[in-house]
């Protein structure tokens, strides 16, 4: 190993990990700082990176590329893990990772190195998409072969090397933020009775303290947003508004106990304001726009792109050609919805589109109903027609009635009520 390429986040454990894989192996450190939005970019990260021995440090500006190659798709094919996790963390990571092997090709690195632990998802992910994209590159992982450090631990051994450490306070939670959400888990979250302490949360207020409901109209075009309330806007700008304006109506908040790809369950808080409005808005649309057929299999597919993504697959080649069903299959879902953010709910106010399947003439109870309902005898004769073939083979004769097990009362015409049974 002669080069390496460090996924550097700018923090303690990455400024430590630079000098540490130098000691360690004596191999020439490059490190990569990602900037996938939501803050997750920290200011002279690339300075630290030198202070801490780097010979040269990248910063890529990605967000725009995490939402359009990531999290678009993502949200296209409504991939939610465990029905609660937006998966914005497990989203990022093959970025990451692209991107690490892409700037180990630049540098004619032999190998790259993340800061994960041993026990998360991270790891995994960002070992399985390495080897996915060039297998030949080695990845070290500093935490998990020795380099188990202590907080104060990893302060002396920076100082003792002159290498700039974040002046940021000791979080009481592992913290991981991008565009697309924030995961908050360790600390008293590990009690999953425990209620979140408000400081684990940053981008939402509690929603008791929201103010007035307020409405916003979300377009979209084949299934991908486009605009807030009319006004066209880039994929970064639309999810950092609607982070903002959700957030500010505590909308986004979720408490998930997780099954992790390595076996353990896990509490998680997650902050997802533009996440959980986009998901459901897009769900509605795809309602006015999918067939039943469509959106029944639709859920199949989304399950299993949230697994995937979770379990770090995203490159594999069933996930490739899901993605490109899906951004098939979405072809109609265009039009707008209007979301009321109350109180830390986001709920469907209306929704319309020029492909939409609802026919008001067919649906209403109103004047100019257009249903045939003469033909619904015809149809419910052939549809109920495997039961009635059932029914003469066995009839349900000598099952109990459930009248007789339940408390009725009678009103017979003449007499005056009277209680019947028990
Ligand atoms: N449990 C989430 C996942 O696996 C989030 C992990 C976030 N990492 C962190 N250091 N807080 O995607």
């Amino acid at each position: 190993m002669k080069k390496i390429v460090l996924a550097y986040s700018g923090g303690l454990d990455t400024s430590v990990a630079v000098a540490w894989l130098q000691e360690r192996h004596d191999v020439e450190v490059v490190t990569l700082t990602v900037d996938v939005g939501g803050g997750s970019l920290r200011p002279g990260a690339a300075s630290r990176a030198i202070s801490a021995g780097a010979t040269r440090a990248y910063v890529a500006d990605a967000r725009g590329e995490f939402v359009e190659g990531f999290v678009w798709p993502a949200l296209q094919a409504g991939a939610i893990y465990q029905g609660a996790y937006p998966l914005a963390t497990a989203l990022a990571r093959p970025l990451i990772a692209q991107l690490l092997v892409d700037v180990a090709h630049r540098e004619g690195a032999d190998a790259v190195a993340h800061g994960c632990t041993g026990k998360g998802n991270d790891q995994v992910r960002f070992d399985v998409a390495v080897k996915a994209l060039d297998r030949r590159l080695e990845v070290v992982a500093p935490m998990r072969v020795g380099m188990g450090m202590t907080r104060d631990q990893e302060i002396e051994y920076a100082h003792a090397r002159g290498i700039e450490i974040p002046v940021t306070h000791a979080s009481p939670y592992s913290v991981d933020v991008n565009l697309w959400g924030r995961s908050v888990e360790t600390g008293v979250l590990e009690d999953p009775w425990q209620t979140p302490p408000p400081d684990a949360y940053a981008w939402t207020v509690a929603p008791s303290e929201a103010p007035e409901a307020a409405e916003v109209t979300i377009g979209f075009e084949a299934g991908i947003p486009v605009s807030i309330d009319g006004t066209p806007l880039d994929p970064v700008t639309l999810v950092e508004q609607l982070n903002a304006l959700a957030g500010s109506h505590g909308v986004g908040r979720i408490d998930h106990v997780e099954d992790r790809l390595v076996g353990i369950k896990s509490r998680e808080v997650y902050e997802a304001p533009a996440a959980v409005v986009l998901h459901g808005a897009h769900r509605a649309l795809e309602g006015l726009t999918q067939s039943k057929d469509q959106l029944r299999f639709g859920t199949v597919v989304a399950g299993e792109v949230a697994q995937a993504t979770y379990d770090g697959l995203w490159f594999t080649r069933l996930q490739r050609d899901l993605r490109d069903f899906v951004r098939t299959a979405q072809r109609n879902v265009t039009g707008e919805v209007r979301m009321r953010l109350d109180h830390g709910t986001a709920a469907i106010a209306g929704r319309r589109s020029p492909n939409s399947l609802y026919d008001r003439a067919l649906a209403t109870y109103d004047e100019g109903d257009a249903f045939d309902h003469a033909s619904a005898v015809g149809f419910i004769s052939i549809f109920g027609l495997p039961l009635r073939t059932e029914a003469a083979r066995s009839s349900f004769a000598g099952t109990e009635p459930v009248l007789d097990t339940l408390p009725v009362e009678v009103v017979d015409a003449t007499v005056e009520p009277v209680a019947v049974g028990t």
